[in-house]
């Protein structure tokens, strides 16, 4: 029996859809009722049969920082895949991440490993991938550095690999994979779906950044295999192509065909933005809209390899420009 943690969220919720067209029954958690009706939404995307698909799941309340309702989750899951995590770049959310992303995970190993669970997947990001390595191309072998100026959100997802990785001295197959940018339908109030909406409602700026972009089915797809296969103990990166904000966010607006964003942020005016939205959210207790990292990443050149992945499933990503084409349609359908 297959066991999904973050379920209910962007990635979470694709990955059971796939799981549901190949599996009779799959186990999720949740911890509000509410919020499964979005996960029956991004069903409804890609099958007039998403109510069956969907009643496959046998939901489980369940909190990751609560490890009694955990064990009930746990009773014969032989797989499992562990998506949930809290994704912020708010500086005060750093010590609930490391509960959540650190803490948690280390409950789920703890549950694989006492309850025989045959592999773990483990939803990553290109956050815990070093950068700071005099290398063009940043790849698998690029080891975090503990001395760098990490982010919070880098360093709790790097804990919670470290967690995975005891899984494995411990029994449990695993596998990781770290995804850049994830792109996707649904979820448009947040994470990549909120930058399609707020291109589509005319949002003025970018930067000249480049970083790794993939759509979610590939994210998910490639997970499924690399749980099918005889694969243990690796870490993959999952980039279909590197490529610049600013190219993206011109590709998002001209797909939608509405204005491009014409304001390029530069160095100078983010370091003023970071600082003073600082002291807007001091003030206010809002929550950030640009921080130190982000006002960072906008202009920083990454580019990423995903030659492991390609070459041990002979794996193929969608090209950028057909996923901001599929995204879009699903958005405007959705208005
Ligand atoms: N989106 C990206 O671009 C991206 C890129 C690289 C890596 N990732 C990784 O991919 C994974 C999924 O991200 P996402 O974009 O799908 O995020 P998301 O939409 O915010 O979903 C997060 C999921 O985690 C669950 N969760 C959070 N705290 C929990 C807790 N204490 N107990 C149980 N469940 C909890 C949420 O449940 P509720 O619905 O109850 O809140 C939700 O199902 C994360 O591990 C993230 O680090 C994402």
């Amino acid at each position: 029996m297959i066991l999904v943690t973050g379920g209910t969220g962007f990635v979470g919720s694709h990955l059971l859809y796939l799981l549901t067209l190949e599996n009779d029954a799959v186990k999720a958690i949740y911890r509000k009722k509410s919020t499964l009706n979005a996960v029956k939404k991004i069903f409804s995307y890609y099958s007039d049969n998403f109510e069956s698909l969907f009643n496959k799941i046998e939901w489980i309340e369940a909190d990751l920082m609560d490890v009694c309702s955990l064990e009930n989750a746990f009773k014969n899951v032989t797989h499992v895949y562990h998506a949930a995590a809290l994704v912020s770049f708010n500086p005060k959310d750093y010590k609930l991440m490391r509960k959540i992303n650190i803490e948690g995970t280390s409950n789920i190993v703890n549950l694989c490993v006492t309850g025989g669970v045959k592999k773990l997947c483990f939803v990553s990001s290109i956050a815990t991938i070093d950068k700071s390595l005099n290398t063009k191309i940043i790849d698998e072998n690029c080891e975090w550095n503990t001395e760098n100026n990490n982010y919070s959100y880098a360093i709790t997802k790097y804990g919670a690999e470290m967690e995975v990785w005891r899984a494995t001295q411990e029994g449990v197959d695993v596998v990781i994979v770290n995804p850049g940018i994830i792109l996707g339908a649904g979820f448009w109030k947040s994470g990549s779906g909120e930058m399609f909406s707020n291109i589509y409602n005319g949002f003025k700026f970018y930067a000249d950044g480049v970083t790794g972009f993939v759509a979610v089915k590939d994210v998910v797809f490639a997970m499924i295999q690399l749980m099918k296969s005889d694969i243990k103990n690796e870490r993959y990166i999952l980039v279909s192509e590197n490529r610049s904000f600013q190219d993206v966010f011109f590709q998002i607006a001209d797909t939608f065909g509405v204005k491009k964003p014409s304001i390029k942020i530069t160095k100078l005016i983010s370091s003023i933005a970071w600082r003073v939205d600082k002291i807007i959210t001091v003030l206010t207790n809002k929550s950030p809209i640009i921080t130190k990292q982000s006002a960072k990443s906008i202009h920083s050149n990454y580019y990423y390899s995903s030659k492991k992945i390609t070459e041990a499933l002979n794996f193929r990503f969608q090209p950028i420009s057909e996923t901001i084409k599929d995204v879009c349609s699903l958005y405007k359908k959705d208005l």
